[in-house]
C-alpha cells in the first residue's frame, strides 16, 4: 500500500489506478568494472507516486531504462500489473518516460509534439485533435498549441514534453529529471503541479531526482540510491527523521552527525558532552537542528541535555534564522530557530543550546 502522501490537498482522484512494478533482483553490469545495479529489490504501488533519489552515478537512469524496456538488465525480474516484462519490448509495455532533454521536434508545433504517438498509433484523426486540446488545457499549455516549439520558455517546453507523454495515457509514467534544467521558482511550481496531476490521473509515477527536497515534497515514498543499491526505502518523513545509516543522513541534508563513544540505558557519550535519555543502540547520532532550543547564557538552569555554546555564524532564512554554534573540543552544531519576532543572536554570544530527546536519532554507520 502506498503511504499518506506528503503533500497533502483535496483534487479527486480519477478512479483509475495504475500499474503496480515489482523488481526482483534487478542487477545491470556494463563491463566487468561497470556494474550499475546491485540486486534491487522494490515493490510500488499502482498509483504511487514514488521517487529514486540519488547521487550522479548511482543507477537511477539506469533503473527506469529497465522498466521502460529500453535496457535489459543482467539478472533479476520486473513486473509491471503483476506479470512479467522480461520478454515485452518496449513498445508493448503501456509505460511512457519524460527526460531531462525534452526531446520535442522543433519542427513541428505544439499540437503536433503532443499528438505524435497517437498519430503514430494510427489514431483517427479527430480523436487526436480531442485527446491533445483536452491534456493541454489540462496542463495549462492550451493556448500554445499552435506555437512552435522553439517559441517557447523552458518550462513550456516542459509541459509539452509531459503534455506528450500524459495523452498517451501510460499505466506507469518515468520521469527522469525532468525539472533539473529550470530555474528554481518554476522548478517549485512544478513540483506541486506534478503532484497534484498524478492524484488527479491516478497513474504510477516513477520520479528521478538529486534533489532531496525534490522527493520530500512530491512522494509518497522514495528510494534513496547509492553505487548501485538501495539505502533505505520509506515515505519522506522517516527518511528525514528515521535515517537508517550515515549515507542516508547526510543526503537527506544533515549536518548535526556524531560517533558515539559509549552508551548504557540512561544515555549516550559523544565528543561535547553527554546525552541522557534513552534511545537505540548505534555507532553514530543525529540530531535534528529544527528541534533544538537556543537560550542565552543567562537564561538557562545548568541540566541534562543543555550544553553552553558561542554562535559561530548565523544565516537568515527569513522563516528561521540558522546558527552554527561552536560546542568546544572542535565540535559544531547547527540549530534553526523559527522567526517569531524574537531578537536574533549575534556572532559571538554566549548561549546554550537544549537538546530534545525526540530529535535525537541513533544508528549504526
Ligand atoms: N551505456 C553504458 N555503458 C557503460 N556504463 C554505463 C552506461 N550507462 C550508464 N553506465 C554507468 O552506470 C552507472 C550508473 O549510471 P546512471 O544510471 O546513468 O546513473 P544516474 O542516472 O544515477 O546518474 C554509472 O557509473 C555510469 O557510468
Ligand atoms: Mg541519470
Amino acid at each position: 500500500m502506498a503511504a499518506e502522501p506528503t503533500t497533502q490537498h483535496q483534487d479527486q482522484a480519477s478512479g483509475r489506478s495504475g500499474s503496480s512494478i515489482e523488481l526482483h533482483g534487478v542487477t545491470k553490469q556494463f563491463a566487468a568494472d561497470s556494474i550499475a545495479l546491485r540486486g534491487i529489490n522494490l515493490k510500488i504501488s499502482g498509483g504511487e507516486f514514488f521517487t529514486l533519489l540519488g547521487p550522479s552515478g548511482c543507477g537511477k537512469t539506469t533503473l527506469l531504462r529497465i522498466i521502460a524496456g529500453l535496457e535489459n538488465a543482467s539478472d533479476g525480474e520486473v513486473e509491471i500489473g503483476g506479470a512479467s516484462v522480461t520478454d515485452v519490448p518496449a513498445h508493448k509495455r503501456n509505460v511512457n518516460t519524460v527526460f531531462q532533454s525534452y526531446a520535442l521536434f522543433n519542427h513541428l508545433d505544439v499540437r503536433e509534439n503532443i499528438g505524435f504517438g497517437l498519430k503514430m498509433r494510427g489514431m483517427d484523426k479527430a480523436e487526436i485533435s480531442k485527446r491533445v486540446t483536452e491534456t493541454a488545457e489540462f496542463i495549462k499549455i492550451g493556448n500554445l498549441l499552435g506555437r512552435r516549439v522553439d517559441q517557447l520558455s523552458g518550462g513550456q517546453r516542459q509541459r509539452v514534453a509531459l503534455a506528450r507523454a500524459l495523452v498517451n495515457e501510460p499505466d506507469v509514467l518515468l520521469l527522469d529529471e525532468p525539472l533539473s534544467a529550470l530555474d528554481a521558482g518554476l522548478r517549485s511550481e512544478l513540483q506541486l503541479e506534478l503532484s497534484r496531476i498524478q492524484r488527479r490521473l491516478g497513474m504510477t509515477f516513477i520520479f528521478v531526482t538529486h534533489d532531496q527536497q525534490e522527493a520530500m515534497v512530491m512522494s509518497d515514498r522514495v528510494a534513496v540510491l547509492n553505487d548501485g543499491r538501495i539505502q533505505q526505502v520509506g515515505p519522506p518523513q522517516q527518511l528525514y527523521e528515521h535515517p537508517e545509516n550515515l549515507f542516508v543522513a547526510r543526503f537527506m541534508g544533515h549536518q548535526n552527525l556524531y560517533e558515539v563513544r559509549q552508551q548504557d540505558e540512561s544515555g549516550l557519550d559523544t565528543c561535547f558532552g553527554r546525552l541522557v535519555g534513552e534511545f537505540e543502540r548505534g555507532t553514530h547520532v543525529l540530531i535534528r537542528p529544527e528541534t533544538m532550543t537556543v537560550v542565552r547564557e543567562d537564561d538557562v538552569n545548568a541540566g541534562p541535555n543543555v550544553f553552553a555554546a558561542v554562535v559561530r555564524e548565523r544565516v537568515y532564512r527569513g522563516h528561521v534564522a540558522e546558527y552554527t554554534l561552536d560546542l568546544g573540543n572542535d565540535t559544531e552544531i547547527v540549530a534553526t530557530c523559527n522567526n517569531v519576532g524574537e531578537p536574533m543572536f549575534d556572532v559571538g554570544t554566549r548561549v546554550a543550546v537544549k537538546v530534545q530527546t525526540s530529535g535525537v536519532v541513533t544508528f549504526h554507520a
